[in-house]
């Protein structure tokens, strides 16, 4: 079957299509040789590039090149909010953009487009929207980004700043292009392909290079940018892509904040956390305790084992013994569960209590860019 991804639909069912993805969108794989040149320089790798979950990269080997070189760059993502609150898998690209912020100590624009998902039609209520753009810019500062590095912008607040860009921008992209790349069909509001350039415009936020962690759902917005960065004596985007998450059902199902029974929430207890895990989390392992310890589970099936190798088990050695112990039988899909749950909760009770102490004005100012941070002129 033909895998069909754009930025708002994903449908992705095995390994098989990730791989057809990077052809189809002609991106290249994260491979050994680009980890190596990037641990030289930054002396360790996180988690989630040394697990491949971020498996797909554009122009990242050019740009390490180009900073051995001296040249800097500066890191942009986004966050469309939606009509429910933010779950773990939501989180990800914020969490490898701290990392990289840590060891690169570069600037980072966030963009809150509060505006996407109503004019996708993905939520009705514009206004609970907006209320959620707020809750999770907050949610996303407190991944632990840098205050005096680190701007956070909901669109139809900063807009005043974006609009004369994205003036420049939308006259550089035909319907035609943007249909070819996103594949509009005509039931498509006409806010959408406007939209491609106020998600455009943060990419020119600085000359150097902008360095996009995201998912690979978002990668066309960045293929049309670079069609046209240079008209603007701007840097051609570059992205470092992820998969996506697993839901609690079952492999390659998807995390859902709009169903509870699929997902794990940013502010859920540790009785929830454990709760859900326990009960919805699809198992690898045998049908009873009997067979189980008799022919063992199968990791590569089981959601609690795919959280632990993405993001919550960082230690590689604990982590292949739990992978053997666990198909030979000898760990219990319990001890698995309860495991993972521990290992959830120690990450979210850390999220949770810097949620409760970050002050957004100092991530949300927006005098910020307009002094030291940002000063470009934006010249065609
Ligand atoms: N379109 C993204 C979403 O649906 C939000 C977003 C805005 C974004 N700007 C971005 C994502 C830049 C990655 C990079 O959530």
């Amino acid at each position: 079957m033909n895998s069909k991804v754009t930025p708002w639909e994903v449908d992705i069912e095995s390994e098989e299509d990730y791989r057809k993805l990077i052809e189809e969108f002609g991106v290249k794989e994260i491979d050994d040789n680009l980890l190596n040149e990037l641990k030289e320089i930054t002396g360790d790798l996180h988690v989630l590039l040394r697990r491949r979950f971020f498996y797909a990269h554009r122009g990242f080997d050019e740009l390490l090149k180009e900073y051995k070189n001296g040249k800097s760059f500066f890191i942009y993502t986004g966050r469309a909010p939606s009509k429910s609150k933010m779950h773990i898998g939501h989180l990800i690209p914020f969490i490898l953009v701290k990392w990289l912020q840590d060891k690169f100590k570069v600037n980072v624009y966030i963009q809150i487009p509060d505006e996407e998902k109503y004019w996708a039609k993905k939520t009705d209520d514009y206004e609970a929207t907006r209320q959620y753009a707020y809750e999770d810019a907050r949610t996303i500062a407190s991944v632990g980004l840098d205050p005096d590095r680190t701007f956070i912008f909901i669109n139809s607040e900063y807009i005043k700043h974006l609009y004369k860009p994205a003036i420049y921008v939308a006259r550089e992209i035909s319907i035609h292009e943007a249909k070819k790349v996103f594949g509009f069909d005509d039931s498509a509001t006409i806010g959408l392909p406007f939209y491609i350039s106020l998600q455009i415009v943060p990419t020119f936020f600085e000359e150097s290079y902008p360095l996009i962690p995201c998912g690979i759902d978002q990668d066309p917005y960045f293929r049309l940018q670079r069609d046209i960065a240079e008209k603007f004596n701007r840097k051609k985007a570059i992205t470092i892509l992820s998969k996506f998450v697993w839901g609690l059902q079952g492999p390659y199902t998807k995390m859902s904040a709009s169903d509870p029974k699929s997902a794990i929430f940013i502010d859920d207890d540790y009785e929830t956390v454990r709760y859900k895990i326990l009960k919805y989390a699809f198992s690898g392992g045998g049908a009873t305790l009997e067979e189980h310890k008799k022919y063992g589970g199968k990791p590569e099936i089981d959601v609690s084992f795919f959280w632990l190798s993405v993001l919550f088990e960082e230690d590689d050695r604990k982590l292949k013994e739990i992978e053997e112990g666990y198909r030979k039988g000898e760990i219990t899909t319990g001890e698995l569960k309860d495991y993972t749950a521990k290992k959830v909760w120690e990450f979210l009770r850390n999220i949770q209590e810097n949620r409760r102490k970050i002050d957004l004005d100092k991530f949300m100012y927006d005098g910020k860019l307009a002094s030291e941070m940002w000063n470009w002129e934006f010249k065609i």
